[in-house]
């Protein structure tokens, strides 16, 4: 099975997950795409779906699913019933990293506004310890060298993502190197650098449960 027929198979087997006449938050990126096409199928039995992207927002719209904004979408329920998307890594405990699309603020806040998250995966993406991909931090432009000050002084290497803004309008620098041995402390460390919106680790908004693609089949990860 290619990575490709794996990223489907879990993106199919998400739909489990998602509740007839609720609202859906929706993740960003390639396997989270498949979903989205997949959740086409549902479109009917759902009220509608919350964006974790300008892009996200785009292919629920062209599949004629309803796009709802979050806070519209928060004075109707009290929250979403599920979060689907995608992950770069995870770890035994189901921290994350994400962001490798760039959406990571976007997407923790959807996320934090679920009641769950099913993280939808092929197999490359377990590691043991977070850190071989490399970290993106959501930066205020003028907080650009403060924050790759911290970095560096965490033993990392940040680069800052040529030519990218966020949907937010922010700056998007990725730390390669970084040894991850506590992913909720580090989560918490760069989050409180003045500058910083929201970093990649999802710890606090780690997954509920990830769907795993693997050559034999879906697994299922608790
Ligand atoms: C987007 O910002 C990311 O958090 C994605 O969820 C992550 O990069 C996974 O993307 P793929 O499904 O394309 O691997």
């Amino acid at each position: 099975m290619t990575q490709d027929e794996m990223k489907k198979k879990v993106a199919e087997a998400a739909l489990a997950y998602v509740k007839a006449g609720t609202i859906v938050g929706v993740g960003t990126g390639s396997t989270a795409n498949m979903f989205i096409d997949a959740l086409a199928g549902m479109k009917d039995e759902i009220v509608g779906a919350v964006a974790s992207s300008e892009a996200t927002a785009a292919r629920l719209a062209g599949h004629g699913i309803p796009v709802m904004d979050l806070n519209e979408a928060l004075t109707r329920v009290d929250s979403l019933s599920v979060y689907i998307d995608g992950a770069d890594e995870f770890d035994p405990g189901l921290n994350l990293t994400k962001g490798g699309g760039g959406a990571l603020t976007r997407e923790k806040i959807v996320a934090a506004a679920s009641d769950s998250f099913v993280c939808i995966v092929d197999e490359s993406k377990k590691v043991e310890h977070l850190g071989a991909f490399p970290l993106p931090i959501e930066v205020i432009p003028m907080a650009r060298e403060l924050v790759a000050a911290v970095a560096s002084k965490l033993g990392g290497t940040p680069v800052l993502r040529s030519g990218f803004t966020t949907d937010n309008g922010n700056l998007i620098i990725d730390v390669h190197g970084l040894k991850v041995t506590d992913a909720r402390a580090l989560e918490d460390h760069l989050n409180s650098v003045p500058g910083v919106v929201t970093n990649g680790i999802f710890s606090h908004q780690g997954a509920d449960v990830v769907l795993m693609g693997t050559p034999s089949g879906v697994e299922t990860i608790r």
